[in-house]
């Protein structure tokens, strides 16, 4: 366990707001597996291919009858539980998805009636890979203000049903899952210490999913087109997320008035083991330093660091106090990093 070695940057400039900590995680992945084998009989690829460019063994995938709301439903409720908080008590629900149950209702109100918190306001935040650190800075400034007590923010997706199943460039990064945290007021504790948010919105034609909004709806030629699938440039986007996740999580620290060897445990978003160890590389991280999960899971975007912190967590990789640095990436493009005193 850390020792408090860290200047909360919250905690500056006469601030009146109080701490948000995360109180409990939970995480669900769908029981199907799909293995880079699986993949071989899908499209023209092999395991040595994928395991060596990616880091990737295999990915889950939801049932047909199993949606978004579902799976953020189930990471929710296995948060709550560890928390003993009850539906009732929560004040607000966000979900971080790419791959919403449907365009409207926000799947964060489907997640709503799911949990029985009829209480909470709802609503979803899109932010592609950076959801999920996007909605929890959102979240706590529900806490830090005093607004709300209880947030439950979620990453889920289910990437399975906008993947192109014959783009073997892309289908072969994907997966579905989600992951929860209860954030709540803890007075002992710091918590998010801190998050640092970019975009670059020149860049968004990178990695996107053209169809399907206002700009081209669904249309036989659109579908026909294969417009309603994910696209993505995969060399440029990876150059860019190396260079802004070193550069996010560099600023989160130096907030902080700490350097990496403060961090018990980086948790990278997990969508390629090469930018991960990129990152970990620039940010001078030991191995043991970092959080990979990405083999079991391809990358589940908004879901990632998410189900990363879980599995963290469950493995007793973490003591509260110590210093978790969780940096993101995706579509957007957007980035962040944040450091949490756990
Ligand atoms: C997608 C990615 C793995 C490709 O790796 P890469 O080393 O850049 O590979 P390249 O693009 O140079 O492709 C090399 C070759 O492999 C081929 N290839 C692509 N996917 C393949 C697959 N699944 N199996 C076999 N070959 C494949 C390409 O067609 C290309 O062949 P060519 O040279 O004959 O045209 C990598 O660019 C990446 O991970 N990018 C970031 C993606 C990402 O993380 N996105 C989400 C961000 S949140």
């Amino acid at each position: 366990m850390s020792t408090t070695v860290f200047t909360n940057p919250r905690a500056k400039h006469g601030f009146q707001g109080r701490s948000c900590s995360i109180a409990s995680v939970g995480s669900y992945v769908p029981e199907k597996i799909l293995t880079n084998a699986d993949l071989e009989k899908v499209v023209d690829t092999s395991d040595e291919w994928i395991f060596t460019r990616t880091g990737i063994k295999s990915r889950r995938i939801a049932a047909e009858a199993e949606f978004t709301s579902d799976m953020a439903a189930k990471a929710a409720q296995r948060a709550m539980d560890r928390a003993g908080i009850t539906a009732d008590q929560i004040d607000l629900i966000i979900v971080a998805t790419i791959t919403p149950d449907m365009l409207f209702p926000a799947t964060a109100c489907l997640v709503q009636a799911k949990l029985g918190a009829r209480r909470s306001a709802a609503f979803d935040i899109e932010a592609a890979c950076s959801g999920f650190l996007y909605a929890m800075e959102i979240g706590q400034q529900f806490i830090m203000s005093r607004t709300y007590e209880t947030v439950l923010v979620i990453g889920a997706e289910r990437l399975s049903s906008i993947v192109n199943w014959k783009d073997r460039n892309t289908c072969v990064l994907f997966g579905d899952g989600a992951g929860a945290a209860i954030l709540q007021h803890r007075p002992d504790a710091h918590g998010l210490l801190t998050a640092c948010m970019g975009a670059d919105g020149h860049k968004a034609m990178l990695l996107c999913m053209p169809g399907g909004g206002s700009r081209i709806p669904a249309t036989a030629d659109s579908v026909e087109a294969g417009l309603h699938h994910l696209q993505m440039d995969g060399k440029e986007t990876f150059k860019s997320a190396v260079t802004a996740m070193y550069s996010a999580a560099q600023e989160a620290m130096r907030r902080c008035e700490i350097d990496i060897s403060k961090i018990k445990l980086v948790i990278p978003h997990q969508a390629n083991r090469r930018i991960i160890d990129a990152v970990g590389d620039r940010l001078g991280a030991k191995p043991e330093q970092i959080f990979v999960n990405l083999d079991k899971y391809g990358n589940t975007s908004a879901a990632s660091v998410a189900i990363a912190l879980d599995e963290a967590v469950t493995q007793n990789r973490l003591d509260r106090g110590d210093l978790v640095l969780l940096v993101v990436f995706g579509a957007g493009l957007t980035w962040a990093a944040a450091v949490i005193e756990w």
